[in-house]
């Protein structure tokens, strides 16, 4: 019982809002979110020093959820492949299938939405740039059991992952072979 949904985004995509409305439809579902594990423990928006100890709690609570038997929603920007074969990897030791949703807005709404934001939590132009430079597109390839695609949050994409993962929640996933892992 259970999945990992990995979201994938840049930072001001609307992963978190995302993460929301789906929340709205199916309560039943975790969301671990690094930033608000980053404000609750520590009381920062990005602070390098307790980068290790944010990452730790993260981990706890997604891997805790999933012996749990629950569907976990990871809002976290997870941009490279390597930050995601992590999270397959883990999934796979305790045999959970892994969603990622892709929330790709055009680049200019992602740089207005991040720039619209409250101020502390807009990341400077330059940050956001290199950003888009290591943006790695998730692929089946990763060890996913789906990939969906999705330009914002609205009721469609909503409805179109929980599909997704009714498909797979109650099954128990064989780990799947991972082709090839590169940043
Ligand atoms: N579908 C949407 N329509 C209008 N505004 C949106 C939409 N999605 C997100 N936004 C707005 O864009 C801003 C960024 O969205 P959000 O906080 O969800 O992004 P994020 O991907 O979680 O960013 P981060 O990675 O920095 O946490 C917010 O102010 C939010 O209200
Ligand atoms: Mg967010």
């Amino acid at each position: 019982m259970g999945a990992l949904v990995l979201l994938v985004g840049l930072p001001g995509a609307g992963k978190s809002t995302f993460a929301a409305e789906l929340k709205k439809k199916r309560p039943d579902i975790v969301v671990v979110s690094s930033d608000e594990v980053r404000k609750y423990f520590f009381g920062v928006v990005f602070e390098p020093k307790v980068e290790k100890q944010v990452w730790s709690i993260v981990h706890s609570a997604v891997i805790g959820n999933l012996k749990l038997g629950k569907t976990v929603v990871l809002d976290a920007t997870n941009l490279t492949r390597r930050s995601r074969y992590k999270w397959v990897r883990w999934a796979g030791w305790f045999k959970k299938p892994v969603l990622a949703v892709f929330i790709n807005p055009p680049l200019e709404t992602v740089f207005k939405q991040n720039a619209m934001r409250e101020k502390e939590w807009v990341v400077p132009e330059e940050e956001m740039r290199k950003k888009v430079m290591i943006l790695k597109v998730p692929q089946m390839e990763e060890g996913f059991y789906s990939v969906v695609n999705i330009e914002k949050a609205d009721e469609e994409s909503v409805k179109k992952v929980i599909e997704e993962l009714e498909k797979i929640e109650g099954e128990t996933f064989e780990k799947r072979k991972i082709v090839q892992v590169k940043q």
